[in-house]
């Protein structure tokens, strides 16, 4: 496994200072290097704690690794860790633990899966972002392109990590986001790249289904919609013209809407974009257009 490329800052969180720790999380690739390096015996080695975010020079033992606060992390363990080279870990009294959580509100499994960046959410196996020739935080960056600039009251629909809601929070007024499971937010605690959506005081978070939830918004009241529900199958009213009414009631005249589908040039992503662009125009939208490298319709009111 090569030394993955390193990321001089969290670009998703870039407004986080020094003082807010994230919480340490691990995974294969950002700990390999701790492995290259005692196979040649040297006392130290730079690995990330952080899944990419940052690089820290541990102390390595032949016994395991020190981390920076003196806990000591066995080589078994860590054995045991890279042999789930997708996983990422939290540590526990010296316990390696499996990010993950289970919902017993939705009975879906929810899992932190690694990327070269940052990680990406698993929904019972499912990825949350693009992770096929890209990694979550270019795909976030490709969504959020569409409706530039963001500015004003931002609505993102679902907030799942939270990678668009903190990006749009970097030049919005305000970012309003909705996340159906509060189990979301085991995730979202131990993950470092989401760690702004925590204290971002421009990011206001709903739990709910948007359904409901976007009912109780003012008409007018949002600049910009991104809307970056899960599959068809997982969502399917999240497709339907009645939410696609509301979304068009809440936007300003004038906003604009991102809605991601999938690839529009497979067979499955043009079919589900024809009936969500029909949708789109039934509800009141105008321009409904695709924008293929984000992989969805921009359209506005
Ligand atoms: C594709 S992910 C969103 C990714 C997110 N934009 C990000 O940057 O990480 C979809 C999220 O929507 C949530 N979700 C599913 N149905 C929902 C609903 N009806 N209302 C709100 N959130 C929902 C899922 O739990 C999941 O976390």
């Amino acid at each position: 496994m090569s030394k993955p490329k390193k990321i001089p800052a969290n670009p998703i969180s870039e407004t986080r200072t020094k003082s807010q720790q994230s919480p340490v999380a691990l995974s294969a690739r950002f700990i390999e290097p701790a492995f290259s390096a005692h196979r040649i015996s040297q006392p130290t080695a730079e690995i990330s704690l952080d899944l990419g975010i940052s690089w820290v020079e541990v102390r390595l033992h032949p016994e395991g690794i020190e981390l920076p606060d003196g806990e000591l992390l066995s080589w078994t363990a860590l054995r045991r860790l890279m042999e789930s080279p997708e996983a990422c870990f939290e540590v526990q009294d010296g316990e390696l633990l499996k990010i993950q959580a289970y919902s017993a509100y939705t009975g879906r499994h929810y899992t932190l899966m690694s990327t070269e960046r940052a990680p990406t959410l698993l929904i019972s196996g499912i990825p949350m972002h693009r992770i096929k020739d890209t990694d979550p935080y270019a795909d976030t960056l490709t969504k959020i392109d569409a409706i530039q600039p963001v500015v004003g009251q931002v609505l993102d629909t679902c907030t799942g990590l939270g990678y668009t809601a903190i990006q749009a929070a970097h030049s919005a007024d305000q970012v309003t986001t909705i996340e159906l499971d509060p189990t979301v937010m085991e995730i979202i605690r131990r993950n470092p790249w989401s760690q702004e959506l925590l204290d971002n005081p421009k990011i206001s978070q709903i739990f709910g289904d948007s359904y409901e939830v976007v009912e109780n918004f003012l008409e007018g009241q949002f600049d910009r919609i991104l809307h970056d529900p899960p599959t068809l199958s997982l969502a399917g009213e999240l497709y339907s013209t009645d939410f696609y009414r509301q979304l068009y009631r809440v936007l300003k005249p004038g906003g604009i809407l991102f809605h991601y589908i999938g690839d529009l040039d497979s067979r499955l992503g043009h079919r589900v974009a024809r009936g969500a662009a029909q949708r789109l125009q039934e509800a009141g939208f105008r321009s409904v257009r695709p924008r293929k490298a984000a992989f969805g319709l921009v359209a506005r009111k």
